[in-house]
């Protein structure tokens, strides 16, 4: 009992810390993407205590920024779209929340106007997540906090995984 006790005042610590990560629930790491399919999309959060979120952003990376300085090709992929999730009282009511699926481009046709397409198999791309946040501490990076989240997913497998 006194252990039991002593889990449950440890677990009440630590929830609150771990309630909103800012994680991506869904897609899984490692899932298999087709060109053009629709998958599961699903994200947590940092909304808190004393945290709030105000919005999110979801892109796909293909090439990971290399460095912050101003250039031509920052990063490349795609981006899904800003959403908004319910988090009391910065956002009571959400105005654009995800929707439960996104649909991954075909990246092999023209991506619109000059844009060619290019056709690949077997890509690990990054599904990322950049959250913008603040909480009631008035230290660390002025303004808004944006946190990153990702998951490798493997655009247009040739072999299908586990
Ligand atoms: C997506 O979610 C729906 C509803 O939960 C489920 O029926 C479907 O199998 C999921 N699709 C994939 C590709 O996981
Ligand atoms: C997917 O990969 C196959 C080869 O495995 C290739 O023929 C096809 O063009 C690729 N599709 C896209 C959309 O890139």
């Amino acid at each position: 009992m006194k252990f039991f006790t002593s889990f449950l005042a440890a677990t009440s610590l630590v929830l609150p810390a771990l309630a909103g990560m800012g994680e991506i629930l869904l897609p899984q790491p490692g899932t298999q993407i087709s060109p053009g399919a629709s998958f599961n999309f699903s994200y947590e959060i940092r909304g808190d205590y004393c945290t709030s979120s105000y919005a999110y952003s979801v892109y796909l990376i293909t090439d990971v920024p290399t460095s912050a300085a101003p250039s031509d090709v920052f990063m490349g992929g795609y981006f899904f779209g800003r959403f908004d999730a319910e988090n009391y009282p910065a956002v009571p009511y959400p105005k654009n929340p995800a929707p439960p699926s996104l649909t991954m481009p075909d990246f092999s046709r023209p991506q619109g106007g000059w844009g060619a397409g290019q056709a690949v198999s077997d890509k690990t791309f990054q599904l990322a997540v950049l959250e913008e946040w603040d909480g009631c501490d008035p230290t660390g990076p002025i303004g808004r906090k944006i946190s990153l989240a990702a998951v490798p997913v493997v655009y247009n497998a040739t072999s299908k995984g586990a």
